[in-house]
């Protein structure tokens, strides 16, 4: 199994530590991203990738290896501290460059088969709405199976947590590394995701959409019968 795990920050505390412990326990090879180290661009507003193709992005080639990480991995993990109730600047940034993947314009196939985890860590809150920001982008991607999970550290750093808040952390990611093994090779996307699916299909296949969006849909075999999520 490939986890890649994208990190909002750079530095290593108690999200480092959390989203860490989960890779780990879930026995595959594990890639590391950390921002902005690793991409520490803000989207410029061209649109170019909407509009085109994502290799116009003024960012493109430092985009690119991160988007080859994503695409290659089995479990994608998205990790931030909460940051006045959101995810951190780095993380949107990296998330802002990737409106092109969304399901109304070009998302990735193998995305449909993945599992992925959003996770957060706050003083004391704003975890969901954090988590949020982050399962937006991998359900628009397509991301077959999202689990969120924040949690509230109540301590300045990751060694002055207490023990009870240790055990719990422990036991959460003990718990979701075994579903999402369980589940590994096994995933097909929501209801939801195949009616919106569904309704791109009827939109991106219509006579009249001429543009890079239906392009891709029509090169896909995606305006047929074709989905990503069968074989
Ligand atoms: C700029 C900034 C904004 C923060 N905003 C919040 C917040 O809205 N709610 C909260 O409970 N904690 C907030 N915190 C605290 C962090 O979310 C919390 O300490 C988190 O666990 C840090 O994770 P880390 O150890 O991975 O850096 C903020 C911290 C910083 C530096």
């Amino acid at each position: 199994m490939k986890i890649t795990v994208v990190y909002g920050q750079n530095h290593k505390g108690s999200t480092y530590h959390i989203a860490r412990m989960l890779a780990e326990k879930l026995d595959g090879d594990i890639s590391e991203i950390f921002l902005p180290r690793d991409f520490g661009e803000f989207c410029v507003g061209c649109a170019k990738c909407i509009l085109h193709d994502a290799k116009d992005c003024p960012h493109a080639e430092s985009l690119q290896p991160i988007t080859q990480k994503l695409d290659e991995a089995d479990v994608i993990i998205l990790a931030s501290p909460v940051y006045v109730y959101h995810v951190t600047g780095s993380m949107k940034a990296l998330l802002d460059h990737y409106g092109w993947r969304w399901m109304v314009h070009r998302p990735e196939g193998s995305m449909f088969r993945k599992q992925a985890v959003c996770i957060a860590t706050a003083a004391g809150a704003g975890m969901k709405s954090t988590c949020k920001d982050m399962a937006d982008s991998l359900w628009y991607w397509g991301v077959g199976r999202v689990y969120q999970y924040g949690t509230a550290i109540y301590a300045i750093n990751y060694q002055h947590m207490s023990d009870k808040k240790k055990r719990e952390i422990e036991n959460k990611t003990t718990a979701l590394a075994r579903k999402i093994k369980a589940r590994h090779g096994k995933i097909q996307p929501s209801l939801k995701t195949k009616a919106f699916f569904t309704m791109m299909h009827i939109v991106r296949g219509r006579k009249d959409s001429q543009d890079a969006d239906a392009a891709y849909w029509k090169q896909q075999g995606w305006t047929g019968s074709s989905r990503p999520w069968k074989d």
